[in-house]
């Protein structure tokens, strides 16, 4: 298959005066054109640093890679300068921002800011006219009528601001879109469609989606493979079908789907996680999550787990060391 995006064993810390904050720690996953892979994880888990380091967006100076490769089109991306990595943005690869109400300009209409977006990476030489064109098939393409170009972000209801800012996002048709926890503040029913759409505009564009988000729900609905997160590793990564199915978990990931709220039956109680995550500036030794792991044994607090292929997919666990079906990295 066409790979479009290699992460190999990337390391991001955060760096002050202060303290250095352990934010990804040797992270490796593949996307293939055309795939969205789910990136999920609780709130600190090292998500959107993922993406900004993917994205070359990471704040300066503090944000710095400290190691690893990020290959996009086999291009690695660190080595490129920052006006190449510009002209790459919006075109090759773009990204939906958490919060994304908030990147909507309340001053500009919405077509002026989707044709800013084309100006800028797409379309330089365009005519005026041929962007006026590009602006309104992209409205269309998102499920807005045309002729709402000329109206305002307050005009539009929270569903539709969001289609408009997906709209910018997918302006230069690019080959990659990161979306970080894209739909957060809608309401469910609203959540739905716009999911619904996002993965109907991959499979026309051919494009390649990450989706960040915390919401299992969600990466059942869009996602190919799932990469679930924890103290900024990769802690099992496996197909969604894989992921949602009984067998071989690492208890971090059980753990999340034992969060989940049983709507139907209302009997079933919620069961979170017991612990947060470990402070990103002291990291535990051995494994990560062994403070909170039920399955608990004496290596796990000092060796860090192996990644290893068990029922054919990775997981990072003492629970499978030496029973692997082939050790891999
Ligand atoms: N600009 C920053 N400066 C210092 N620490 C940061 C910064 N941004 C994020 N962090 C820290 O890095 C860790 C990972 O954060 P983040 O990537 O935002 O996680 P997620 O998106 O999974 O919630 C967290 O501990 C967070 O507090
Ligand atoms: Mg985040």
């Amino acid at each position: 298959m066409n790979t479009i995006l290699e992460v190999k064993d990337l390391s991001v810390e955060y760096r002050t005066d202060l303290e250095t904050v352990h934010a990804v720690n040797g992270i490796s996953f593949s996307l293939h054109r055309g795939q969205t892979l789910g990136l999920v994880g609780e709130t600190g888990a090292g998500k959107t640093t993922t993406a900004l380091s993917i994205l070359r967006l990471l704040p300066k100076p503090t944000g710095v890679v400290t190691a690893g490769e990020i290959l996009l089109e086999g291009v690695n991306l660190l080595d490129l300068s920052d006006a190449q990595m510009k002209a790459l943005l919006g075109e090759k690869m773009s990204m939906i921002f958490q919060d994304p109400m908030s990147a909507l300009n309340p001053i500009m209409k919405v077509g002026e800011q989707i044709a800013e977006t084309l100006i800028l990476h797409g379309a330089p030489h365009q005519t005026k006219k041929q962007v006026e064109q590009r602006v309104e098939e992209t409205l269309e393409l998102v499920g807005i009528p045309a002729f709402r170009k000329n109206e305002y972000p307050h005009q539009f209801s929270g569903g539709m601001k969001q289609r408009v800012v997906i709209a910018i996002a997918l302006a230069c048709q690019p080959h990659l879109l990161i979306a970080d926890e894209p739909t957060t503040a809608l309401d469910v029913t609203i959540q739905a469609q716009v999911l619904a759409m996002m993965s109907e505009l991959r499979n026309k564009l051919d494009m390649s989606m990450i989706m960040i988000t915390h919401d299992l729900g969600i990466v059942a609905q869009v996602c190919d493979d799932v990469a679930v997160m924890y103290a900024g590793e990769i802690v099992e990564y496996a197909t969604t079908e894989q992921i949602f199915s009984p067998g071989a978990h690492h208890p971090y990931t059980t753990g999340l789907f034992g969060s989940i709220p049983d709507l139907k039956g209302g009997t079933k109680r919620l069961t979170p996680i017991e612990g947060l995550m470990p402070d990103p500036t002291e990291l535990p030794s051995g494994c990560k999550f062994h403070p909170r792991c039920p399955h608990k044994m004496a290596q796990c607090e000092t060796v860090p787990p192996p990644t290893v292929a068990f029922e054919n997919h990775l997981i990072s666990c003492h629970l499978y060391t030496g029973q692997a079906e082939g050790g891999l990295k």
